[in-house]
């Protein structure tokens, strides 16, 4: 394959170049320098072997002070040998001169000497080949290889011994055969090539391979997640570079191991374990000639340390509030954490317990709780099988008293995925990220609810002595409550207001535009609501405002609003709770809540009807006057529909732009709108409160966002688009709009009244 005429050329062309100097090498003199090095001949200080294309560099290199020489491998992209240093033969040996010099001996094997002709590092591969004619050549990948070219036999190379880097087609694994591996060790300091204190690992965790970084205890930092067959569960972000970078996982009887490679005109990169307990992975940026970080393990922040929200906690980065504490929580209600002085000081360590058991009889009546988006918990006691789809896991964890969750174990084959980890108490080391995996969590079916104990909240809410409260949060977050006092005045309905509104919303999936329930309490004269806490309350508070608070709402947050509310309708009926799907029935600028970052989030599913699990209409009237729909106002609660839903949309969206609010009256705000849609100035509508008024970009959006609020206040509900053409018509800008017909109006006095009307504790918001 190589002839000896290559290698005579080669090393001809290594002594021209032997003044070649590395420090000052532009990518033209690196060109003309060799990338082999044969038997007998050396590699001395300020000479270099580049690999063919240009792009890997080995040679000598100074580190501290007084100056350390280390022999390595670069990348040759920057002008300097200080920042991309990829491997390191004599990590802990260095060199105090620059008399060193790397022998390629026909022992086969490679020696680093010093001055006085000590070994400084060796291959250690000397006599392994019978006969040999080594060759060491650095491949266009920054792999080393010594070559025996008489056995053609590999005799070493460096991609079996990496340092801190993991370089594309190189990998970090178990060969299981030989017991042997590959994994990255960081350096001691960033000036200091030696072994370091973390370790970069792939070991099997329950059946699934996963990477673990630890420290020189063996204790874990910073877990990938297992596996999913297109990502990490705790690297989801994977999947947003996988057109630039290809993963691959290899479980065989023989080898588990991961490595990557790059895409077809895709940049370079590389993982480096960094001195400190990060893994980083970085990419060269050709054009700011720079190197530049897509991913960092653990994040910054700090739910991917491990287990930080103890067993059965939950750890969520966007979580309001400032302590460490507040980014972790239970993992769903109906657990509560075991140690309260101690979370409270912000350690979560111990995390959180079951406060029901189990129900292990053979029909169990335990269900589960869809968490979506999660990294999945620590698999390492775990069960697997993955020839079973994701039903037959859920029976098969309802059927055993140890599992208390399941998950998919392939994501691969699309959909929900198939396979099936199952996971015994506790789950550690779980976190929400967004476009993570779902986790099934096992839940007791109590018929208190999936309750706290009413004491954490009384507790936290210091007794619900005030309204607005400041106060210590539940499981030390951010939390708004809403508490009902049943006394025999109250109306069943009411009560049953509550009830609804738990099961509701307990059985969504989440989704970011409807507010999070985070616990429930049902106990006899008392029924209390703990949701997540919204800083900014609700939309009217805005929309309606003083000029001040409307100005806060500029066009642009606006439709961005709109939007949000359309795309939490949308998720409500069309979503797959396990509940069903749902009908808000008193959708209002009052029951959309606002986040921190302006995104609207719907609330109140007290009057919210079960689609599928209620099929019948139930004889309470249910709305708030001006916002309900006329056949269902005009019906006494009879034909319900997602129409209705529509309706109010429709309205919610009109006020958000006007600032008005709509009424029963004649002159509402609906039948301005289309005495203004016909005479085509539709746009006089739009709030002259808010500054600066739109701009000439801004005025189409917005008339054409008032003719989608028309089209869903139409009079008749088949004429009503369905809330995911809503979301349709607003995402785009250029989707042709059917023009609106007559709309209608709406009266009456509600179970929105109601609830006004009996001694209902508004909201209680705590920090
Ligand atoms: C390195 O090679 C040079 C010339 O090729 C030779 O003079 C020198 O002795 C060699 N050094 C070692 C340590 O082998
Ligand atoms: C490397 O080159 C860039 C531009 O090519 C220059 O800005 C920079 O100063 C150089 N760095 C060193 C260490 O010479
Ligand atoms: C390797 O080099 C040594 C010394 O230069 C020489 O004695 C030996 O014959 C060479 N071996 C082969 C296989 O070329
Ligand atoms: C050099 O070769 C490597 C490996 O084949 C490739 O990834 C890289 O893009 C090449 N670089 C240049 C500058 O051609
Ligand atoms: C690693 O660095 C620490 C200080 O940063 C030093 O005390 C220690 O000796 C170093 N270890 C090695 C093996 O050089
Ligand atoms: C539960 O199942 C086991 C084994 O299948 C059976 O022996 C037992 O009688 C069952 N118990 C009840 C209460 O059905
Ligand atoms: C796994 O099981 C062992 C032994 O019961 C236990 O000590 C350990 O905490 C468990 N680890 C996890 C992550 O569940
Ligand atoms: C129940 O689950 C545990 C832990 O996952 C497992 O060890 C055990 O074999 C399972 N039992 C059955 C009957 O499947
Ligand atoms: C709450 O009420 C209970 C009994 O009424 C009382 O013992 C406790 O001190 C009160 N807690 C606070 C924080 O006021």
């Amino acid at each position: 394959m190589r002839s000896h005429l290559r290698y005579n050329n080669h090393r001809h062309v290594l002594a021209q170049s032997s003044l070649f100097l590395i420090f000052l090498g532009t990518f033209a003199a690196a060109q003309a320098a060799s990338d082999t090095l044969i038997n007998g001949s050396n590699l001395t200080y300020g000479e270099a072997l580049v690999s063919a294309n240009g792009t890997f560099t080995l040679g000598f290199f100074t580190r501290g002070a007084p100056a350390r020489r280390y022999l390595g491998i670069w990348f040759t992209v920057t002008n300097s040998s200080t920042d991309a240093v990829c491997w390191v033969a004599n990590r802990d040996q260095p060199l105090a001169d620059t008399s060193g010099v790397l022998v390629v001996r026909d022992a086969g094997d490679l020696v680093l000497l010093d001055g006085s002709g000590h070994v400084a590092w060796s291959s250690n591969t000397a006599g392994t080949a019978s006969s040999s004619s080594p060759t060491l050549q650095l491949l266009d990948t920054g792999n080393l290889v010594l070559h025996d070219d008489s056995s053609d036999v590999k005799l070493w190379q460096s991609f079996d011994h990496p340092t801190n880097t993991l370089l594309p087609s190189a990998k970090i694994g178990m060969n299981l055969w030989t017991g042997g591996g590959w994994s990255l060790t960081s350096w001691n300091a960033s000036d200091d090539p030696s072994p370091g204190l973390f370790r970069y690992v792939m070991f099997m965790r329950g059946g699934l391979p996963e990477i673990l970084m630890l420290d020189s205890s063996d204790t874990i930092m910073y877990r990938t997640g297992v596996w999913n067959g297109l990502w990490f569960t705790g690297i989801p972000e994977m999947q947003s570079y996988s057109d630039k970078v290809a993963f691959q996982v290899t479980v065989s009887p023989s080898e588990v191991s991961y490595s990557y490679s790059i895409k077809p005109g895709g940049p370079l990169t590389r993982l480096v374990l960094m001195d400190t307990p990060l893994v980083q992975r970085f990419v060269w940026d050709s054009r700011s000639h720079s190197w530049t970080v897509i991913f960092k393990g653990p994040r910054d922040g700090i739910c991917d340390a491990y287990a930080k929200c103890g067993p059965s906690g939950m750890c969520d980065e966007s979580a309001d509030g400032a302590t460490s504490s507040s980014f972790c929580s239970c993992v769903h209600q109906g657990f509560s954490v075991v140690s309260m002085p101690d979370w409270n000081m912000g350690d979560t360590s111990r995390g959180c317990r079951r406060d029901a058991p189990l129900d292990c009889g053979n029909k169990s009546t335990d269900w589960f709780a869809a968490l979506e988006g999660v990294k999945l918990p620590d698999t390492v006691n775990a069960s697997l099988d993955m020839s079973i789809t994701l039903d037959e896991c859920r029976a098969r964890c309802l059927g055993n008293c140890s599992c208390v969750a399941y998950a998919a174990a392939d994501m691969s084959g699309g959909g929900d995925g198939s396979g099936c980890i199952m996971w015994p108490e506790n789950l550690v080391d779980l976190q929400y990220l967004g476009g993570g995996q779902t986790l099934y969590l096992r839940l007791a079916n109590s018929k208190s609810g999936y309750g706290v104990d009413m004491a954490t909240v009384k507790d936290a809410t210091r007794n619900f002595s005030t309204r607005n409260v400041i106060g210590e949060g539940v499981a030390g977050r951010t939390i708004a409550v809403k508490r009902l006092r049943r006394t025999s005045d109250i109306p069943e309905t009411i009560v049953s207001y509550f009830t609804r509104e738990m099961q509701v919303i307990s059985g969504l999936k989440q989704h970011q535009n409807v507010v999070r329930l985070l616990a429930y309490c049902n106990e006899d004269n008392e029924q209390i609501l703990v949701y997540e806490y919204m800083h900014r309350r609700s939309l009217d508070a805005y929309i309606f405002g003083k000029p001040k608070e409307r100005a806060l709402l500029d066009w642009q947050r606006r439709l961005h609003i709109v939007l949000g509310i359309a795309e939490g309708v949308k998720h409500l009926h069309e979503g797959e709770g396990s509940a069903g799907n749902v009908i808000h029935r008193d959708l209002k600028p009052g029951n959309v809540l606002l986040d921190g970052g302006w995104n609207a989030k719907v609330a109140d599913f007290g009057t919210a009807k079960l689609l599928l699990a209620e099929a019948t209409g139930t004889r309470t009237r249910i709305g708030t006057p001006g916002y309900m729909a006329p056949e269902y106002d005009q019906s006494d609660g009879g034909e319900t529909s997602l129409k209705c839903d529509v309706y109010s949309f429709g309205v919610t969206l009109l006020e958000t732009l006007s600032g008005r609010r709509n009424s029963d009256r004649p002159t509402s705000l609906v039948s301005e709108a289309w005495r203004l849609w016909v005479e085509r100035s539709v746009t006089v509508l739009l709030d002259p409160a808010v500054t600066p008024a739109p701009s000439r970009a801004e005025l189409p959006l917005l008339r054409r966002c008032i003719q989608v609020g028309l089209l869903c206040v139409q009079e008749r509900p088949d004429d009503r688009p369905a809330m995911s053409e809503v979301v349709e018509m607003l995402r785009s800008s250029t989707l042709e709009l059917v023009e609106p017909t007559v709309p209608m109006l709406s009266s009456s006095r509600t179970l929105a009244t109601l609830l006004e009307e009996a001694d209902l504790s508004r909201t209680i918001d705590f920090t």
